[in-house]
Parts: C-alpha cells; structure tokens; sequence
C-alpha cells in the first residue's frame, strides 16, 4: 500500500491589520488547499460572550459558557472554512472592533485556546491547509516547514484597519483604531498563553511597501524552494 503524500500546512502569523485574511486566502487559492482563518474562532467566542453579557475579560465568569460552547468548522463552497456558533454561521456578526477586542480578551483563557487548536488541527491534518492566526506556527503546526511573520509598519496596519471599517460603513475615527488595534496588539503579544511571535524556523514578510500580489508570489516561491 502506498503511503499517502503529509498534507501541505502553510502557517500565516502577525499582528492584527496586517493584511493576513487576504493574503492566506489567495495563497490558499493558489496552493489548492482550505484557508482557515483562526482569529474568526475566536471572534465566535468573543461574541458568545457578548451575547451572553459576559465581561470576555473575566476569565471566571467565562467557565460556565465554555462547559456547552459550540463552535464548529465548515467547509464552505469557496473552499474556506466557515465557524458555526450554535450551528449557525456567524461571519456577519463577528467584524466589528467590539468584537474583535472580545476575541482578543478571551483568547488569553487556556482552555479556550485549547478547544480552538484541537478543532483547527483535526480539520487541517487531513486536508492541509492554509492557517491565519497568532500561534499557527509556534503552538498549532510547529512542526510544518511553511511558516510566515507578516508584518507591516504600525501607521501602515492602522490606516488599513480604518479603510476597511469606513468602507464597512462603521462610524470610528482614525484616533480610536489607533487605539484599539494598539491595545490589541499588546493584550496579543504579552499574553502568557501563546503570546504573538516568531523564532528563526519562521520567514519574516514585510508588507509595509508590498501588495498583496508581491506578498503571495513571495510565499509561493518560498515554499517550492524547500
Ligand atoms: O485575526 P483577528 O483579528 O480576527 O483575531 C481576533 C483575535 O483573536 C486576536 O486579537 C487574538 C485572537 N487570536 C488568537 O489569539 N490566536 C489566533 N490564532 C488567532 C486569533
């Protein structure tokens, strides 16, 4: 019996309003493989709390809602991966800057991290995958020799964050997104659980002068060199 060919993981990581949904999605698209954005797990969460107006900070108060959270993964028509919140499909809740501080804050809760690898894992084992997130790299697949550090200049990643929300419709002043991706960055990078970084298994990528194009032909050629 022949064994079958280890299924390609390509792991994204770097800080919020760095471009990374769109990049791992046309990689993904390229490579023939599901794109699985993991920072919409945790928006998922985050927005459970919300939901059942708990303060996403307050890791006890969190425990009972982790007893019966569903959070699922599935494969939609386009090739990524959707999250289902309760069995419905949450995308369109899940956007916004309160929820994206959400995420952040109870994405420092163990066992929250420990449900959102388990599931991230068994649907990219089998498959491959492109992931997007913050620990794909170090805690998720460290193992895979595809791993990627996007990053781009602060000012650059939060008038990227402002233009997306404006074009979302979403009534936020530029001093306020600076603040918000600002506080998330550090809650992401100072964690005690997974914290945002990279070591030298990782290509560092710095958009700051780069488009989205350059950027996926980047990580295209480096994966078919290895
Ligand atoms: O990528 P994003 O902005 O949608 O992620 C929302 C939050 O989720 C982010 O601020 C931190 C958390 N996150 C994480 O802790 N680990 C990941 N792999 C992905 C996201």
């Amino acid at each position: 019996m022949t064994k079958s060919p280890p299924s390609l993981i390509v792991a994204i990581d770097g800080p919020s309003g760095v471009g990374k949904s769109t990049v791992a999605r046309r990689l993904a698209k390229q490579l023939e493989v599901p794109y699985l954005d993991t920072g919409a797990m945790y928006r998922a969460v985050g927005l459970k709390a919300l939901q059942e107006r708990l303060d996403p900070a307050d890791q006890i108060s969190l425990e009972p809602m982790l007893e019966g959270l569903d959070v699922r993964l599935q494969r939609a028509s386009d090739g990524a991966f959707h999250v289902l919140l309760d069995g419905e499909d949450v995308e369109q809740h899940i956007r916004t800057e309160k929820v994206g501080a959400a995420a952040s804050a109870v994405a420092t809760h163990r066992q929250v991290r420990q449900q959102m690898v388990t599931l991230q894992r068994r649907c990219a084992e089998q498959l491959g995958g492109v992931l997007e997130g913050r620990d794909i790299g170090t805690q998720v697949f460290p193992d895979t020799p595809y791993k990627f550090f996007l990053d781009a200049k602060p000012e650059v990643r939060y008038r990227r964050r402002y233009l997306q929300l404006q074009e979302q419709g979403r009534d936020i002043s530029y001093d306020q997104v600076v603040e918000e991706v600002s506080e998330r960055d550090r809650r992401d990078r100072g964690r005690e659980d997974s914290p945002l970084t990279f070591d030298q298994t990782y290509t560092l990528v710095d958009a700051t002068d780069l488009t989205v194009d350059e950027v996926v032909a980047e990580m295209v050629l480096q994966i078919r060199q290895r």
